[in-house]
C-alpha cells in the first residue's frame, strides 16, 4: 500500500495543478481579457439604440446589413467554446500520462458517473449570456427585425449549433429558420425545417414525415444538397412517399454532380475524397461486441480489422513500426509514410511527415544526384519506386509543399524506371493537362494504359474517359467497371450515367439511382457533417455528435443511421434524446427514443446492415418502441440469418424453436441453427452453443421419452465439408472480392491491396496463424476427448461382451434358462444409450462423434 501511495503523490500534485488551472480558467478570464472590447461594446450597444431609434418600425435592409456586420466582428472576437478541461486524450510523455492518470483518479475519487452527464443537462434557465455575447445577439436581433437574411440565419444557427458558446435553444433555432424560410426561401433553412420535423429534435416540433418531405423538397428544388440526398432517399427507400425511382434518381443525379463537380475542381488528379464516416460501434467490436456482431466475426472479423480490433491498437502498431522503420526496415517506413500520406480514423494527415519517409525510402535507392545505389534487395526497390511516385505526386499537387511540375517530372521519371504505376498515371495526367510537358493526348493514352494494366482505378477511369471520348463506349465500359471494382467514384459516376441513359448498358432505373447514391455517398466532405459529428464523438460531446449523425441519417447514410440507432439504442442505454430536452418526463421521452432507435435501426437493416437487422429483431421481441411482436422478430432474425453472417440471429432463432417463441417450437430446427451459429462463429460461439445443445438435447430426449408432440433432434446424414486448402483458399478471396464495394481512397493509387500492406507481412500473418493453431488446439483437444470417449466405450463393450460371454457360458451350464435372456439383452441395448443422452451421446450413437467435435468440423 504504501509504495502505491507514494507513486500517487506526484499525480496529486499534477492534479492540484490542474484543479487551480481549471479554476482560473472558465468564460471569466476570457471576459475579463475582453473587458476593453466589452466596454467599447458597450458604448455600442447604446449608439446603436440612439442611432437606430425604435426596432418596431419596418424593415431596413441598410440598416440591418450595418447591425449584421456589427455583430459579426463583435462575435468573431469570442473564444471558440473549449473542450472541457477533463476532455483531453491521453498524451504522450511522462507530464502527459501523469495528467491523464490524475484525472482519471480524479474522477475515480471525487465524481460519480462519467461526466458527459454534465455537458448533456441542459439549463432550463435561460443562461446568462458574456457580455460580448449578449451584445453580438441584441445587435443580431436588431438585424434581424430589418429581415436581414444573415442576421436570422446566424441567430438560427447560433441556437441549433451552439456557435460562439451560445447556449443551444432548438425552439429558437426552428423559429428563426423558420422565417427564413418563408422570407425568401433559403435552401439552407429549409433544409433544416424539414430536419427538424423529421427528427422531432429537442421536442422543438412534433415530429410530422409529410412536412418533412415537404420542406426537404423544397431544399431540394432550391439546390441544397443535404436536402437533395434526403429526398433522393426518401424516394428510394419508400419513406413518407411512395417509391419513385424516376424521381430518386433525379435528385441523386443532382447531389452526385455537386459532387463530382467538387472533386474535379481540386489540384490535378481531383480532391482527394477521405473516408469520414465510421461506424462508432465497430470500435467495439460492433453493436453486440467484439466477435458476437456480423461486422466483426466470420469474413469480417479480417477485412474489417482495420477499423475494428485493430483499430484500438494503432498507436502501438504505429510505434512499433516506427521502431523497425529507424532501423532501416523498408516496409516499415513505407506503411508510416502513407499512413501519414492518407491518415486513419485516429490519425490525422500529416504531409511533412509523409514527405520526409517518402524521401528516406527513395534515398535507399536513389543518391541525391539520381544515381542508382549498388546492391538494393529487390523489395526495397519496389518500395522506392512507389515512393518516387507519392513524391512527385505530392509535387505535383502542391501537397504540403510548393507546387512544381519539374521536380514532380524527375521523381515520376525515376518511378516509371522501375514500372511504377502511380508514377506512370502522373506523368500521364501531366500529357493529358499539359502541365510543364506539352500537351499530347496520345503519350497520355499509352501512360494511362501501363498503369491501368497494372490494375491503378485512377488509370482505368481516365483511359475509359479517353476511350469514351473517342465513342468507343464498350471498351470505355469494361474500363469503369475495372476502376468500379476498387470503389473509384468517378467510374460510378460514369457507369450511372451511361445506365441511365442507356448508353452502352441496359437502361436501369434502380441501378442508375443506386450509382449515383453511391457518388454522392462517397463525397462525404461535400454533403455530410460527419467530419465534426466524429470529432465530437471522440471528445465526448454526444449532443452534437448525435445532431451531425442524424443529419446524415436522414440523407440515407446507412452508417450515420446505425451510428443514430447506438447512440440511442435502448438495450444498452448510453444516451437518451430526453437529455436534449428540458422539462420532458423521462418515461414517456424513453418510448420515444426507443421509438427513433427503432426508425433508424429498421432503415440501417433496409441498407442491409445484418446487426442492424438482428436489433431490429430485439426491439420486437422486447416492445422497445413498439408493440411486442414475436413474429416480426423471428423474420429479422431469419433475414440476418439467411445472409449466413450473424450467428448471433442463428443462436436467436435456435432459442425461440427451442422455447416456441414467434415460431413453432422444434428441437430439431433448434439444433440446426445452434449448429449453425457456431459454424459460422467458431471462435466466440463455442461455449454458449455446446451449453444450448446440453441442454437442448435433455430437453429432446425428455421430449422423446414422454411421447411430447414436438418434433425432437432427428439424425441427418452427415454432409462432410472437407474444405481443400484451395476451395478455402478460392473462398476467402471471394470473400474478399465481397468487399469491393467498400470505401476506399478513390483519387488514386493501389488502395485495394493498402489492406495488408498497412501493418506489412508480419503483422497480418501472425493472425490468421495464430487463428489457425488455435483452431488446431481445439481439434486436437476435442480429438483427444473422442479417443478417450471410444477408448472408455471400447473397453465398456469389451467387459460387456466378456461379461455376456461368462453368463452364456452358466446358460449353457444352465440349459434351462436360455428363454429369459434375450428379452433381458434387447431391454439394456434399447435403453442404454437413451439414458446417457442427456449428457453424453451413448455407445454406437451416431451422432456421438459430431458432439464431441462440438460441430467444430461438420
Ligand atoms: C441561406 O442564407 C444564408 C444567410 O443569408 C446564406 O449564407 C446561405 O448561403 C443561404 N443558402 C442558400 C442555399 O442560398
Ligand atoms: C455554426 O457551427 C456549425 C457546426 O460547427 C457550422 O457548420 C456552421 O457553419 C456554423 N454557423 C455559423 C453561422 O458560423
Ligand atoms: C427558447 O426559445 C423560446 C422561444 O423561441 C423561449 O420561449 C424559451 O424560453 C427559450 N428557452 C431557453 C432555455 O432559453
Amino acid at each position: 500500500m504504501r509504495p502505491r501511495l507514494q507513486r500517487l503523490v506526484p499525480l496529486f500534485f499534477v492534479l492540484f495543478s490542474l484543479c487551480l488551472y481549471a479554476t482560473a480558467r472558465p468564460e471569466d478570464a476570457d471576459y475579463a481579457r475582453q473587458k476593453p472590447i466589452g466596454g467599447s461594446a458597450g458604448q455600442h450597444g447604446e449608439s446603436w439604440k440612439s442611432r437606430w431609434g425604435n426596432t418596431e418600425g419596418g424593415a431596413n435592409p441598410h440598416q440591418g446589413m450595418l447591425a449584421f456586420d456589427e455583430a459579426v466582428t463583435l462575435l468573431h472576437k469570442i473564444k471558440p467554446a473549449t473542450a472541457p478541461w477533463w476532455n483531453f486524450d491521453k498524451k504522450s510523455g511522462i507530464l502527459g500520462t501523469s495528467a491523464y492518470y490524475a484525472k482519471e483518479v480524479f474522477f475515480i475519487l471525487f465524481m460519480n458517473g462519467p461526466p458527459q452527464h454534465e455537458l448533456l443537462t441542459t439549463n432550463p434557465q435561460p443562461k446568462k449570456l458574456g457580455h460580448a455575447l449578449s451584445q453580438g445577439v441584441t445587435l443580431l436581433e436588431e438585424a434581424a427585425a430589418h429581415k436581414n437574411p444573415d442576421a436570422i440565419f446566424t441567430l438560427a444557427e447560433m441556437n441549433f449549433y451552439g456557435n460562439y458558446t451560445h447556449p443551444r435553444n432548438y425552439s429558437e433555432a426552428f423559429r428563426r429558420y423558420h422565417e427564413l424560410a418563408t422570407l425568401n426561401g433559403n435552401a439552407s433553412a429549409q433544409h433544416m425545417v424539414g430536419f427538424m420535423h423529421a427528427t422531432g429534435i429537442g421536442g422543438a416540433v412534433k415530429q410530422d414525415q409529410a412536412k418533412a418531405m415537404l420542406y426537404y423538397t423544397l431544399g431540394a428544388e432550391g439546390g441544397d444538397v443535404r436536402s437533395e440526398m434526403a429526398v433522393a432517399y426518401r424516394h428510394s427507400a419508400g419513406i413518407s412517399a411512395p417509391r419513385d425511382c424516376e424521381e430518386a434518381v433525379y435528385f441523386y443525379k443532382e447531389a452526385a454532380k455537386k459532387a463530382i463537380a467538387y472533386m474535379r475542381s481540386g489540384p490535378p488528379g481531383g480532391h482527394s475524397m477521405p473516408r469520414e464516416s465510421y461506424n462508432i460501434a465497430d470500435e467495439e467490436g460492433g453493436v453486440y461486441g467484439e466477435g458476437a456482431s456480423a461486422s466483426s466475426s466470420g469474413q469480417n472479423a479480417k477485412v474489417t480489422s482495420v477499423y475494428s480490433d485493430a483499430f484500438s491498437s494503432l498507436d502501438d502498431v504505429f510505434e512499433y513500426m516506427d521502431l523497425q522503420a529507424r532501423k532501416g526496415d523498408a516496409r516499415a517506413t513505407f506503411n508510416l509514410a502513407k499512413l501519414n500520406y492518407d491518415g486513419a480514423r485516429t490519425l490525422k494527415r500529416d504531409l511533412p511527415a509523409a514527405k520526409k519517409r517518402f524521401l528516406e525510402l527513395a534515398r535507399m535507392y536513389w543518391t541525391p544526384s539520381g544515381k542508382v545505389n549498388a546492391n538494393v534487395s529487390p523489395t526495397t526497390e519496389k518500395l522506392a519506386s512507389k515512393a518516387a511516385g507519392y513524391l512527385g505526386r505530392m509535387f505535383l499537387r502542391g501537397e504540403g509543399m510548393p507546387q512544381s511540375f519539374d521536380i514532380a517530372k524527375t521523381w515520376f521519371r525515376r518511378g516509371m524506371e522501375l514500372g511504377d504505376a502511380l508514377s506512370q498515371y502522373s506523368m500521364g495526367l501531366m500529357y493529358l493537362k499539359g502541365l510543364g510537358v506539352p500537351e499530347d493526348p496520345v503519350k497520355a493514352a499509352e501512360l494511362f494504359g501501363a498503369a491501368a494494366d497494372q490494375d491503378l482505378a485512377v488509370a482505368q477511369v481516365r483511359l475509359g474517359a479517353l476511350f469514351l471520348d473517342q465513342g468507343d463506349v464498350s471498351i470505355a465500359i469494361k474500363y469503369f467497371e475495372l476502376a468500379a471494382r476498387h470503389g473509384h467514384l468517378e467510374a460510378f459516376y460514369y457507369l450511372a450515367e451511361m445506365t441511365h441513359s442507356g448508353v452502352g448498358r441496359d437502361k436501369s432505373c434502380p441501378v442508375a439511382a443506386a450509382y449515383y447514391k453511391i457518388v454522392a455517398e462517397k463525397a462525404e466532405l461535400v454533403s455530410t457533417s460527419f467530419p465534426e459529428a466524429n470529432e465530437a464523438y471522440t471528445n465526448g460531446h454526444l449532443e452534437t455528435a448525435l445532431v451531425g449523425y442524424m443529419m446524415a441519417a436522414e440523407q440515407g447514410f446507412e452508417v450515420g443511421q446505425a451510428n443514430v440507432a447506438y447512440l440511442l439504442d435502448q438495450v444498452k442505454p448510453r444516451f437518451t434524446f430526453a437529455s436534449l430536452v428540458p422539462f420532458m418526463k423521462q418515461k414517456a421521452s424513453l418510448a420515444s427514443d426507443a421509438f427513433l432507435a427503432l426508425i433508424y435501426w429498421t432503415r440501417s437493416a433496409e441498407q442491409k446492415n445484418v446487426d442492424s437487422m438482428v436489433k431490429m429483431g430485439d426491439y420486437y421481441l422486447m416492445g422497445f418502441g413498439t408493440k411486442p411482436d414475436q413474429e416480426k422478430a423471428a423474420a429479422c432474425y431469419q433475414a440476418a440469418a439467411e445472409t449466413m453472417r450473424s450467428a448471433q440471429a442463428m443462436w436467436n432463432l435456435g432459442w425461440m424453436h427451442e422455447n416456441g417463441i414467434g415460431i413453432d417450437q422444434d428441437f430439431h430446427l433448434a439444433k440446426r441453427h445452434y449448429d449453425m451459429a457456431l459454424e459460422t462463429n467458431p471462435r466466440e460461439a463455442y461455449l454458449p452453443v455446446v451449453m444450448a445443445l446440453y441442454k437442448l438435447r435433455l430437453r429432446s430426449w425428455w421430449n422423446t421419452l414422454t411421447h411430447g408432440n414436438i418434433k425432437s433432434i432427428q439424425e441427418e446424414p452427415v454432409v462432410k465439408k472437407d474444405w481443400t486448402l484451395s476451395q478455402w483458399l478460392s473462398a476467402f478471396l471471394e470473400a474478399e472480392l465481397e468487399g469491393w464495394d467498400e470505401y476506399e481512397p478513390d483519387d488514386y493509387d493501389d488502395s485495394h491491396t493498402a489492406g495488408d500492406d498497412y501493418y506489412g507481412d508480419g503483422y497480418h500473418g501472425n493472425e490468421i496463424d495464430s487463428d489457425i493453431l488455435e483452431s488446431l488446439i481445439i481439434l486436437a483437444l476435442s480429438g483427444a476427448l473422442a479417443f478417450l470417449f471410444y477408448y472408455r466405450t471400447q473397453r465398456q463393450r469389451r467387459q460387456e461382451e466378456e461379461r455376456r460371454r461368462q453368463q452364456e457360458q452358466q446358460q449353457h451350464l444352465n440349459g434351462n434358462q436360455g428363454m429369459a435372456v434375450p428379452q433381458q439383452q434387447g431391454q439394456a441395448q434399447g435403453q442404454a444409450p437413451q439414458q446417457d443422452r442427456g449428457l453424453f451421446p451413448g455407445l454406437g450413437d451416431p451422432e456421438f462423434m459430431d458432439w464431441v467435435a462440438g460441430g467444430v468440423g461438420h
